[in-house]
């Protein structure tokens, strides 16, 4: 039985850090809302002229430099995104160009936050079927192009980032399983409606243009969402909750995550937390949290992290998985 195996990790965030007290003198906000509503501190931002290949570009270099690997061994790229850097070429193909690599199979998937999970999915299943060897799988965003900077009800709580993993085939596992999921009918609760196909003209596209999100609804879904998600990977691998050593989830809100660690009856303790750091970073958000946590020490091999994560679509998903 072959499994696909993260190899090694890696992220970036832009050097350009924005405090909840530096969004005190944009909007009508305040730090202890932020911090206490969010849990969110501070967010990067990338610099006018960095786009979210660049951002991508920097932690798949660290992610290859930790797996041992280089441009000749890649052979597969998958890059969540909902902020390409241009309509096409898509973000994996720029990237691959990047980073000298050539010939292999390059896209994007547009699954808003879960864009992560979905490129992991994909990817493991080129890798198990022996069609890749050595897949980059990507989560990248400059989400700050598409905020709405006088709407503080969303300003506050999104980021700039880019999360990579290399991940190889190995005959112990690894990725356990993903489940994927997807309901359209939910798409109006968080959208950024600036359309190529649609185009709404003059006021009405400036108005519909950066995101907007029903956050009370979107949190009730995103909790409910997530749990049985998690839920269903545990029941789907035999595995009882008490196994799981980290859970890495999306990184939108500190009330959410709580929620979501309740409902599974997995602590604190065992989440990965950065959104203090980064805020919400989309598709990026797990694959960052992923990075910091085994650099710091705290995610060691052969640990077993559970991903779970819900997103504009709406879209949700999970991976269960041995480090
Ligand atoms: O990756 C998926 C993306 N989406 C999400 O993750 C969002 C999920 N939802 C959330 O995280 C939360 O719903 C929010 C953080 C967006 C909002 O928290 P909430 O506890 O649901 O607050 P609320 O929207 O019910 O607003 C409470 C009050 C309102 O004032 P009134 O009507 O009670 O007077 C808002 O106008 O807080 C006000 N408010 C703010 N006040 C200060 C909303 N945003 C802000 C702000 N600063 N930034």
């Amino acid at each position: 039985m072959i499994y696909s195996r993260i190899a090694g990790t890696g992220h970036y965030a832009p050097e350009k850090v924005l405090t909840n007290a530096d969004l005190e003198k944009i909007v009508d906000t305040s730090d202890e809302w932020i911090r206490t509503r969010s849990g969110i501190e501070r967010r990067h931002i990338a610099e006018d002229n960095q786009t979210t290949t660049d951002l991508a570009e920097q932690a798949c270099r660290a992610a290859m430099e930790s797996a041992g690997v280089g441009p000749a061994d890649i052979d597969f790229i998958v890059v969540g995104t909902t902020t390409p850097d241009l309509v096409f070429p898509n973000v994996g193909c720029l990237l691959q160009n990047r980073l000298g690599i050539h010939g292999c199979p390059a896209f994007s998937v547009e699954t808003a936050c879960s864009g992560f999970i979905y490129g992991l999915s994909i990817a493991d299943k080129f890798i198990r079927s022996g069609e890749a060897k050595c897949a980059l799988v990507v989560g990248a965003e400059t989400l700050s192009r598409i905020v709405d900077w006088t709407d503080r009800a969303t300003c506050v709580l999104f980021g700039d980032g880019a999360g990579a993993v290399v991940l190889k085939p190995d005959t112990e596992a690894g990725i356990l399983s993903t489940h994927l999921r997807a309901d359209g009918r939910y798409h109006e609760l968080l959208t950024a409606r600036s359309g190529v196909s649609v185009q709404p003209a003059g006021d009405a596209l400036r108005d519909g243009y950066n995101v907007r999100m029903a956050g009370g609804e979107i949190f009730k879904v995103a909790v409910k969402s997530m749990g049985s998600i998690a839920e269903e990977a545990l029941v789907a691998n035999n595995i009882d909750k008490s196994e799981i050593d980290w859970i890495v989830p999306h990184q939108a809100n500190i009330r959410i995550i709580q929620a979501l660690s309740k409902r599974v009856d997995v602590s604190m303790d065992k989440v990965v937390l950065t959104l203090q750091e980064f805020g919400n970073t989309s598709a990026a958000s797990i694959p960052m949290a992923l990075d910091v946590a085994v650099r710091d020490g705290r995610i060691r091999r052969g640990q077993l992290l559970m991903f779970a994560t819900f997103g504009g679509g709406l879209t949700w998903g999970s991976a269960l998985l041995r480090y």
